[in-house]
């Protein structure tokens, strides 16, 4: 593994080995990709200062989050139609979520059902809902969630409209993939996903087939347009919160009043994201939305974080301005496609041996004390 010690070389071989349409749609942003780049730059601001002659340290990263204790604050963010971009994607992420015991999120777009891939997570997983319009389509996925053994319910609340994503366009990412002579040429020059794609099958929404008619599968995407996105509001949160009994997360939160709004209705943490940069290109840089959100609500509910994570030192940088969880969408499908089933665990070593090392760097011993470490106190 050490030809990969980084994310970034795991990112240039997924880049070599993934056909453009599966890489431009894992890679790109939306806009002229400014929230993406913005993301990097913001973490990449924060710096430490040592505190050094501190003897023989063993930094321990072990965290438990809702009664559930994982090896440390990192974990697996949902990736929609992770499938398209390595097939058999959400089982290889839950394996190596249970095999790491770290949190595994699951996208209601994900391209494997609950019923499968919860019992892989294996206690690790969690499940992501994008709300559905249906009152009994909603009812179903939570059901269907909570007795495949899925612990906590993210809801994502920074999807009020689709965004634009011009580059996915150029692409022409489809769902089922309409077979065309590009498509043909670009799947025959890359054969390690040829080879994943034969083994498992082509990607389809698996959560949500049941939903939609034999008849209208193949406009799958359309129906996920239609019918998921652009309804949630207070009411559908106290909705969700009643029928869901474990935790109940919102993803995508960057505004204070928001973020106390979400613990008044009931949220048990809100987790700080601008989903990558995939939504608004406007957006502030997560990073920069983590610390007055803790300021605000981390006496109240744990404050979770995603969105530019790229090594273990962006996450310490992200537990240093108060985030109790680090979620990574991107690394762990580099980890995927540059080197499939493996790719994710050992993204995750990447992740963690980083942070460890961070912690000896710094002098933390744990976790909590790398904020004292920061150069510049978050505003
Ligand atoms: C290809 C891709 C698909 C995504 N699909 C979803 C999704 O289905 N649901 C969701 O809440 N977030 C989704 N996200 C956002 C991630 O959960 C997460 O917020 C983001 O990837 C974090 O940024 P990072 O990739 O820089 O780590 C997706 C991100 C990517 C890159």
């Amino acid at each position: 593994m050490n030809r990969w010690p980084a994310i970034s070389d795991l990112e240039s071989r997924s880049n070599k080995r993934l056909p453009s349409f599966a890489w431009d749609y894992l890679d790109s942003g939306t806009g002229s990709e400014q929230a993406l780049d913005r993301n990097l730059d913001a973490l990449a601001r924060v710096t430490f200062r040592p505190q050094l002659l501190k003897g023989l340290m063993e930094p321990s990263t072990e965290t438990s989050l809702f009664g559930v204790d994982y090896a440390a604050p990192i974990g697996i963010a949902p990736v929609g139609l992770g499938g398209l971009i390595w097939p058999g994607a959400d089982t290889a992420l839950a394996r190596a979520a249970a095999d790491r015991r770290i949190p595994y999120v699951l996208s209601t777009v994900g391209t494997e059902s609950p019923e499968v891939a919860g019992p892989e997570a294996a206690g690790m997983g969690w499940f992501q809902l994008y709300p559905p319009r249906e009152e009994a389509t909603r009812r179903d996925l939570i059901d269907r969630a909570q007795n495949s053994g899925f612990t906590a319910m993210v809801i994502t609340a920074d999807v009020p409209a689709p965004s634009r994503r011009e580059r996915q366009r150029k692409a022409r990412i489809r769902v089922p993939p309409s077979i065309g002579p590009r498509l043909v040429l670009e799947v025959a020059r890359h054969p390690a996903w040829a080879n994943a794609l034969r083994r498992h099958g082509t990607p389809r929404f698996r959560c949500l087939e049941k939903y939609v008619d034999a008849a209208s599968m193949t406009n799958m995407a359309a129906f996920v347009g239609a019918n998921l996105g652009g309804t949630l509001s207070w009411d559908y949160l106290a909705a969700v919160r009643d029928q869901w009994e474990g935790p109940l997360i919102v993803k995508g939160i960057l505004d204070i009043h928001d973020a106390q709004r979400c613990v008044d209705n009931g949220a048990d943490a809100v987790q700080v994201s601008n989903h990558g940069g995939r939504q608004l290109d406007g957006a502030i840089g997560a990073i920069d939305a983590l610390a007055p959100i803790v300021g605000r609500v981390g006496d109240q509910v744990p404050v979770l974080f995603d969105s530019g994570i790229r090594d273990g030192l962006d996450v310490a940088r992200a537990v240093a301005h108060g985030a109790s969880f680090v979620f990574c969408g991107r690394a762990f499908m580099f980890g995927l496609a540059a080197i499939g089933e493996a790719g994710p665990g050992h993204a995750y070593d990447i992740l963690h041996e980083g942070l460890v090392n961070v912690m000896h760097q710094t002098g933390c011993e744990s976790l909590d004390q790398l904020s004292d470490r920061l150069t510049t106190k978050p505003a």
